[in-house]
C-alpha cells in the first residue's frame, strides 16, 4: 500500500463494531438461552475466529441480509469435531479457553505463526488451578490441548495486568462451583464484566477485585456494538497531525477504561470534544470531534500504559510529530502481541529517519523531527500497519507499507476509509 502525504483529515465517519466487546458478546451468545442478535459486529478477521469456533462448537450462526449476526446459545457446547482454528486472536484463544475448561469434553486451540509464538502459560496456570487439565507446546506457546469439566473456584491475582486473563478466569468461574474473584494490578478494560451483566449474570467489583458466582444461566440479548476506539485511534491520531483537520467520529465506545486516548490526546494540546453520550448494555457510546491543536508531549507510564496498551504504536508514531516528544515506559507487554511492537515501531521510525531510543519496556520518541517517506515493515502486525500509514501521511515523499493487507485482522475498511477523511 502506497502512502502519499496529505494536507488535512476532513470529515465525519461511523467504524465497524469494538473488536474486545464483539468477542466477548459472541462467546457468550454461544452459552446463553436463546438467540443473540448482534449489529455492527466487528468486521475484523479476529472476530470472524471467535464466530467460527463458536460455531464448531455446536452454535447456529446466521448472517442477516441487513448486516446483523445470530448466533443461537446451547445449554452444552458440542465437543468440536477438528481442532479450533484462533487465527491471529490471541483474544480468541486465551478467552475461549476460559469457557473450554468448563465443559465435559476435550478439545485443541491452534493459531497462525504469530499466535504460535504468543505465551499461554498466564491462562493456563488459573485455569489449572480451577481444575482444567491444559497443555501446550513448548514454553507453554499454542496449540493448547484442554480437557475440561468439574472446576473448583479461586481466588486469583493476576501477575500480569491483562483484560484476556482476567476474562479467562471469570468465564471459567461461571461453570465452577463457589465464588471466583480475580484480582488485578491495574485495573484493565471492563467489557467482560459489562457483558456478563448485559446477558443476566451477577458481577460484583471492588477496587480491582471482581467477583463472579458459579452456576450462573445466561440470556440471550440483542445489541449494537459500538464503534471500535482502537480503529478510531488512528483517525484521531491523523487528525490531531493537520492544522485544518475537522473530523467527527459517530457512535463510538467511550467506555472510560478504553477512553484513555481522548485524555491523551487533549494533554498533548488537541482540541476535542464529546457529545450525544448513552449507555447501551453497561457500554458508553457518544461522538467525537477533534481538532487540530499544536501538540506537546507526553510521558506514558504504569496504569496508562496498561489503558493505552493497543493506542501504543500510533502514540509512538506520531511521537516525532509532537514538539516535546512521547515517552512510553511500563509497557514490556508490547513485546509479545502479534509482533514485537517495541521492536518494529523503533525500526520503521528510523526509516523514516527520525531518532528514537528503544528501551525494554517502552521507548522514547523525541518531538520537533522531519520523517521523510519509506518502506515500512508491518511486520505482518494490523496495528503497526496502521500506525505508520498515519506517520506517512504527515512525512516527506511516499510511503510504503509492506503487509498492509494485516490491517483486515481487526479492520478490513482501515485505508479506503482513510482516503475517504484525507485531503490531499
Ligand atoms: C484485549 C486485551 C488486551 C489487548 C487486546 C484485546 C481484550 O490484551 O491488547 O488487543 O479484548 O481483552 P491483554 O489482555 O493481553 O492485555
Amino acid at each position: 500500500m502506497i502512502i502519499r502525504p496529505a494536507k488535512n483529515i476532513l470529515g465525519a465517519l461511523r467504524l465497524p463494531g469494538d473488536k474486545s466487546i464483539s468477542h466477548r458478546y459472541a462467546m457468550l451468545a454461544a452459552i446463553a438461552a436463546g438467540t443473540t442478535r448482534l449489529a455492527n459486529f466487528s468486521t475484523g478477521a479476529d472476530c470472524a475466529s471467535t464466530v467460527a469456533c463458536v460455531q464448531q462448537l455446536g452454535c447456529a450462526v446466521r448472517r442477516n441480509q441487513d448486516g446483523t449476526l445470530e448466533i443461537a446459545g446451547r445449554e452444552q457446547l458440542q465437543a468440536p469435531a477438528s481442532s479450533l482454528d484462533c487465527g491471529n486472536s490471541g483474544s480468541t484463544m486465551r478467552m475461549l479457553s476460559g469457557i473450554l475448561a468448563g465443559q465435559n469434553f476435550s478439545c485443541v486451540l491452534h493459531g497462525d505463526e504469530s499466535l504460535t509464538r504468543r505465551p499461554m502459560g498466564r491462562i493456563m496456570t488459573p485455569l489449572r488451578l480451577m481444575g482444567a487439565e491444559i497443555t501446550a507446546g513448548a514454553g507453554d506457546r499454542p496449540p493448547l490441548h484442554i480437557r475440561g469439566g468439574e472446576l473448583r473456584a479461586i481466588n486469583y491475582t493476576t501477575p500480569i495486568a491483562s483484560a484476556q486473563v482476567k476474562s479467562a478466569v471469570l468465564f471459567a468461574g461461571l461453570f465452577a462451583e463457589g465464588e471466583t474473584s480475580v484480582d488485578e494490578p491495574h485495573r484493565t478494560r471492563d467489557h467482560t464484566e459489562q457483558a456478563l451483566r448485559a446477558f443476566g449474570v451477577e458481577i460484583s467489583r471492588s477496587k480491582n477485585r471482581v467477583t463472579i458466582a458459579g452456576g450462573e444461566k445466561l440470556t440471550s440479548i440483542q445489541a449494537a456494538v459500538p464503534g471500535d476506539i482502537s480503529s478510531a485511534a488512528f483517525f484521531m491520531c491523523a487528525a490531531a497531525l493537520f492544522p485544518g483537520s475537522n473530523l467527527v467520529i459517530e457512535s463510538l465506545l467511550l467506555n472510560p477504561t478504553r477512553a484513555s486516548l481522548l485524555d491523551v490526546l487533549k494533554l498533548l494540546g488537541a482540541r476535542l470534544s464529546v457529545i450525544n453520550l448513552e449507555e447501551h448494555h453497561g457500554e458508553l457510546v457518544g461522538t467525537v470531534k477533534i481538532e487540530h491543536s499544536k501538540l506537546t508531549g507526553i510521558t506514558i507510564e504504569g496504569a496508562q500504559s496498561v489503558a493505552l496498551i493497543d493506542e501504543l504504536p500510533v502514540l509512538a508514531a506520531i511521537g516525532p510529530y509532537t514538539r516535546d516528544g512521547i515517552d512510553i515506559r511500563d509497557a514490556k507487554e508490547l513485546r509479545v502481541k502479534e509482533s514485537d511492537r517495541i521492536a518494529l515501531v523503533a525500526k520503521n521510525l528510523r526509516a523514516m529517519g527520525a531518532e528514537c531510543e528503544e528501551r525494554e519496556d517502552g521507548l522514547r520518541v523525541p518531538g520537533n523531527q522531519k520523517l521523510h517517506g519509506a518502506e515500512i515493515d508491518s511486520g505482518g502486525d494490523h496495528r503497526i500497519a496502521m500506525a505508520f500509514a498515519v506517520a506517512a501521511l504527515r512525512a516527506e515523499g511516499e510511503s510504503v507499507i509492506h503487509g498492509a493487507d494485516s490491517a483486515k485482522i481487526s479492520f478490513p475498511e482501515f485505508f479506503e476509509m482513510m482516503e475517504s477523511v484525507t485531503e490531499r
